[in-house]
Order: C-alpha cells, then structure tokens, then sequence
C-alpha cells in the first residue's frame, strides 16, 4: 500500500477502504509515514469529508495504535467525559472531581490546545509539578489511590491521535466533524469506560457553529460509541461566549478549583452539572437525586478534595494545595475597554479564543512553548450593560508587543447593540 496513493484518493473526494485508514493511522504513529504526507491526506479530509464507515474505522485505527485499558479492577461505575473544545471550556476540571468524590471511576484521556480552544492538558500543566503523560504502572497506582485521573495519549493510550492532534492544531486542519469524532471517540473507547457524556458545543467559538453542525457531529459520536457497547449522551451547549471568565491555562484552573469551592460562575456550574448528572442517569441514577448529589459534593467540601487529591497524586506541588492562586506567574497586562455604551454582544468568540493564542496561552507551531499564565479575564457577559469606557476584559502576557496584537483581536469580537440581546440558553439539548 502507498500513502501517495491514499492521498490522491481522498484528493478525488473518494472513500477509503478500512485497510487504507488503517495503514495511515498505524504508519503515523510509528513515524513511517512523514508529517508533510499526514498533513496532505488531513487537509484532503478537510475539504473532502469522510464517510461514517470511515469515520469509524479511524477510530478503531487509532485505538489500535495503541492499548485499550482495562480497569475492572478498579471500584465504582466507570465514566468518561470530553468535548469538542471551546474557549474558556474547563467543565473536565469541575466534572472529574465532583464525579470522582461520588464514587465513580474517572479516568480520562484528554487533548492540548486546538486551534483557538485551549486543552485541558495545558490547563492542567500550569499547576507546577504536575504531570499529564505516565506509564501504565503510574496511571493504575494513581488511579487506586484517587479513582481518577486526567492524562495525554501516549505510547499506551492513542498514540495516533497524539501526533495527529499535534499536527492539526498547525495545520488547520482541525474542524473536520470526522477527524473531530476519531479524535475524541478512539480516546474515550481506549480509557475503557462504560458510560460517556460528551460536551457538544456549539456556536462562533466552537468548531461546530450551527445546532445542525453539532447535533451531526454528537450522533455520529454517540453512533461510534454504541457500536462498541458504551453509553454515549451528549449534552449540547452554547459556546457563543466564553464559559465562565476565564480564557488561558492557569486563570482557568483557578476559575475550575473555585466552582469546585463554590463560588464560581454559574454558566460553568450549570454546564458542569448538566453532563454529570446526565451521564449519572445513563447509568440508572434518578436524575433530580444526581443533581442533589453532585450539589451536595461542591457544598461539602468534597469536590474540592478530591480535586486537590488528583493534583497531589499527579505530582503538584503541594504548596498549590494550599494555595492554588499561586499558579499565576507576574506578567504584563492590558485592560480592554469598552468602544461605546450599550449592551455586550460577542459577536466573536473564536476572536476570544485567538486573542488568548495571541497573548502566549496556545501554540502556532508544533513544539511552542506555552505561556501558561498568559490569558484574558472577561469582566462581563452577554446582555450586561456598559457604558463607553467601563473595563470589558483584561489581557495577559508575558510579552507586551504581544499584548498589543492581541488587545486589537479581541476588541473585534465584542459588539454593543441599543436593545438588549435575547438571552441564548446555555444548555442547548440533550442526546442519547
Ligand atoms: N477534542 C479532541 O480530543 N479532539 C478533537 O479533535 C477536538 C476536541
């Protein structure tokens, strides 16, 4: 088989045989096949889609690239999460804990940053000491301790999507609904869950822009996921604005560990709850109950533990037990004000998700280094009112000329309208 020749297919707009996917995925992550070459066929995808014989068979390519775990011997419901990106999206660092403190198992494969999203792995990197990437005896000895856990592909686990997703973050070649669903669903399939929620979002500051786009996508990942004989819901949510204030890798961990307190936003709280209660009733909880409960592990203080008992074990160091405030580094700032008077629209929520890559929070090239203290703190929301002049954001840098390019961006994505805006739902629907 020639990769040439499987390129040249897919430039045709024809379908790929298992086999052909195959020889790609497992030739990638082996280094047979070169990244201009792997770079060719994912714009080919791109433009020319994939069928959803071929969507799955990339999945079970990747799977296949690596192991798939097998935590029977570990206690409680095994459940899993993931979304298709977002900006500001940290639901995962609210729903692994609260999940976890109520006795199910959570070992959760997550991504990097991707195009203008950010990833939970780089989120979870600004805590210092902390690491994402271990081998099996690590990832089960943690795991026992804590029933959960949040790691990166690796030679074990998806180690086709790790080069793959590296490579599509520098390639655009990230909004392709197929490669989106290999990506997230071979990951899920590998950590060995029984029950799946994916967070679908949907709207300017996702890859999915339409409720059409991300309810295809949501059943076309459900599909995938039954197939192998998992519980697959998804929730669809509204990524029109950033979730919560806080776009960039460590003022998101912050905003996450204070929702977990108590006292973060209610967008992040609703969103979060949603999908562990949804994924609580797909494996028989009443779902009111599972709500009480998931409530009920925020106010007790044990969400928050078990929070700080993940990061211990996956080797934080413990002063940011105490304080995890102390994750933000010294760096430049700028605040954005606002152009004229009127109520916030964003208009833009990708511009908010390239304007935090602009400030050092993402990366361009494969290889770049993340400023992880780098970011943007939103002082408001859609519907507020301002009057010209009042702060709408503050940017974060390490880099002031960067702060400046960044500064222009986000000031487009902000709009100001006379009449207030309709208030958009933030939870959009739920599918199962
Ligand atoms: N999350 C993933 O793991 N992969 C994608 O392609 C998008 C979001």
């Amino acid at each position: 088989m020639d990769i040439l020749d499987i390129i040249e297919k897919k430039k045709k707009g024809q379908k790929l045989s298992s086999e052909e996917i195959s020889f790609f995925a497992a030739g990638y992550a082996k280094g047979d096949i070169p990244d201009y070459q792997a770079s060719a066929l994912l714009m080919a995808i791109c433009i020319n889609g994939m069928h959803s014989d071929e969507t799955a068979a990339l999945t079970k390519a990747i799977v296949e690239s690596g192991e798939t775990l097998d935590l029977s011997g570990l206690p409680g419901i095994k459940v899993d999460k993931h979304s298709n990106g977002g900006v500001g999206d940290k639901a995962s660092l609210v729903v692994v804990p609260m999940l976890a403190s109520l006795g199910y198992t959570v070992i959760k494969a997550s991504g990097r940053g991707l195009g203008h999203t950010g990833g939970t792995l780089d989120k979870l990197e600004s805590i210092g000491g902390l690491v994402v990437g271990m081998d099996m005896d690590r990832l089960m000895s943690i795991a026992e301790r804590t029933n959960a856990l949040i790691c990166e592909q690796s030679p074990m686990i998806t180690p086709a999507d790790k080069k793959l997703y590296a490579l599509r973050d520098v390639t655009a070649t990230v909004d392709s609904p197929s490669l989106i669903a290999a990506s997230i669903m071979s990951k899920k399939i590998a950590c060995g869950a029984d029950a799946i929620v994916l967070d679908v979002k949907i709207g300017s500051g996702s890859f999915m822009k339409t409720l059409e786009d991300g309810q295809a996508l949501a059943r076309e990942m459900i599909s995938i996921g039954t197939s192998t004989g998992k519980k697959v819901s998804a929730v669809l949510t509204d990524m029109g604005q950033p979730l919560g204030y806080a776009v960039g890798n460590a003022l998101e961990v912050i905003e996450a560990a204070n929702t977990l307190k108590g006292s973060g936003p209610g967008d992040l709280l609703e969103v979060s709850i949603e999908l562990a209660s949804t994924l609580m009733a797909s494996v028989g909880e009443d779902k009111a109950a599972a709500v009480e409960k998931l409530i009920g592990s925020i106010n007790s203080g044990m969400a928050y533990s078990k929070f700080v008992q993940i990061i211990l074990a996956q080797g934080a160091d413990e002063v940011y037990a105490d304080n995890i405030n102390l994750i933000l580094e010294p760096r430049e700032s700028v605040v954005l004000k606002a152009r004229e008077g009127g109520y916030v629209y964003i208009t833009d929520c990708e511009a908010i998700g390239k304007a935090s890559l602009e400030c050092g929070a993402g990366r361009k090239q494969l290889g770049d280094t993340i400023d992880s203290s780098a970011g943007i703190m939103m002082h408001v929301k859609n519907g507020d009112l301002v009057s010209a002049g009042d702060p709408v954001a503050t940017l974060y840098s390490s880099s002031s000329d960067k702060l400046e390019i960044a500064l222009g961006l986000l000031d487009g994505a902000f709009g100001y309208c006379q009449a207030k805006p309709d208030a958009v739902e933030t939870i959009l629907g739920t599918l199962s």
